[in-house]
């Protein structure tokens, strides 16, 4: 098959859409005919590679998988082939303290299909028949009858809103009537925040680094949109529209660049939550901030496996949209990591076999 691999770790150019051999369904696994696999950011870390990471290569990432039934490994009962599929990203091999409380994604044993093992960035991948959740075939809530749901719609929200969904909900714990910053309105992640941030109820600000996107950030339910660029010292400006204030909840998984400022932004007694760093990991803190000002910096990865179908439900209901800032063939997944790397996109790139 087909598959957008790499034999070493590095820069885009490591990247090659080769044939490789195929996966066989192990016991208790499905075959999936992989029609679309979002982008994410992690893939640029599990290319470039971080000390003690070892792969298996030839590697192919790729967390966020729609498809179709292929073949059924051994035991596995319940789905027929060419049922339309999603795969939860989150993948558990142990059980432990963690996972006997529904805490996965805290276990040491917690996967990411494409991190740690191959993923969808190929024409079939194998996962556990438990990782399957059925497409709606009738398109599902505001869609109506008629509208059956695209793969790459399909494919697109899920790591991100997962994500996005326990750091707000159940980590920072989000309440309606308050008020929320969003850093960088452009990202997978953060263009679900700003969805979920608003289906709580709270005021959404968001930040980002262009026009175009500002008007994007807009029409997802952001209430004030400023540009970072235009606006660097943006956390003064937010201080100041809140009444010298600060927001209840900051979402900052921009790191190195952004953290100091966020910590301005944050009201007395707020919430950072952080899921990521993209900009950098290594920040220097002032703690009088966080004792001063009593700011709880929270960090969360993933989210539980009924957070999955909490979500993907709330998708399939219309309540969350899907942000598809553009759909590229397999064959062309070394320029969609360009696109992502220089941060062009508004949402998630998805791609085809
Ligand atoms: N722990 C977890 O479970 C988990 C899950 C998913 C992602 N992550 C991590 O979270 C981060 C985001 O992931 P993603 O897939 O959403 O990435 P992405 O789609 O590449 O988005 C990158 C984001 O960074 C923002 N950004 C970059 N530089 C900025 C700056 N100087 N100021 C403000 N915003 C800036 C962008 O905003 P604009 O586009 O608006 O400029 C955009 O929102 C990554 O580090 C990823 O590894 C962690």
């Amino acid at each position: 098959m087909k598959a957008l691999c790499f034999y070493e770790h590095g820069d885009v150019n490591v990247l090659q859409y080769t044939d490789v051999p195929g996966p066989e369904p192990a016991p208790g696994q499905v075959l999936v005919r992989v029609r679309a696999c979002a982008l994410n950011h992690l893939d640029i870390w599990v290319r470039r590679g971080w000390p003690g990471l070892k792969l298996e290569m030839p590697h192919w990432c790729g967390a966020d998988v729609a498809g179709e039934v292929a073949e059924l490994g051994e035991g596995v009962a319940g789905w027929e082939v060419g049922q339309p599929v999603v795969v939860e990203p989150g993948i558990s091999t142990c059980e432990d303290e963690f996972t006997r409380c529904g805490e996965h994604s805290l276990s040491p044993g917690y996967c990411i299909l494409g991190e740690h093992m191959r993923g969808g960035q190929a024409e079939y991948v194998a996962v556990p028949a438990v990782s399957l959740v059925p497409i709606p075939q009738d398109g599902g809530g505001e869609r109506g009858q008629a509208a059956a749901w695209d793969f790459s719609d399909a494919a697109a929200p899920l790591l991100v809103s997962l994500t996005a969904w326990r750091m707000l909900i159940h980590r920072a714990k989000l309440e309606a009537g308050e008020s929320v910053l969003v850093v960088g309105a452009g990202g997978g992640v953060n263009s679900m925040a700003i969805q979920i941030a608003k289906l709580a109820g709270a005021t959404v600000y968001a930040l980002t680094g262009t026009q175009e996107k500002m008007e994007k950030a807009r029409e997802l339910g952001a209430d004030v949109v400023l540009n970072y660029r235009e606006e660097p010292q943006w956390s003064k400006a937010i201080y100041k529209m809140t009444g010298r204030r600060g927001v209840d909840v900051v979402v900052d998984n921009v790191g190195q660049a952004t953290l100091t400022q966020s910590m301005r932004a944050v009201a007395r007694g707020g919430r950072i939550v952080i899921v990521g760093n993209t900009s950098g990991p290594k920040v220097e803190i002032d703690t009088r901030f966080i004792f001063g000002k009593q700011i709880s910096l929270i960090g969360s990865t993933m989210g539980t496996r009924q957070d999955f179908r909490d979500v993907i439900d709330m998708i399939w209901a219309g309540r969350l949209q899907p942000v598809v800032d553009r759909v590229m063939p397999l064959s062309e997944g070394r320029a969609a990591f360009q696109i992502l790397e220089r941060g062009e996109q508004f949402g998630k790139i998805v791609l085809t076999p």
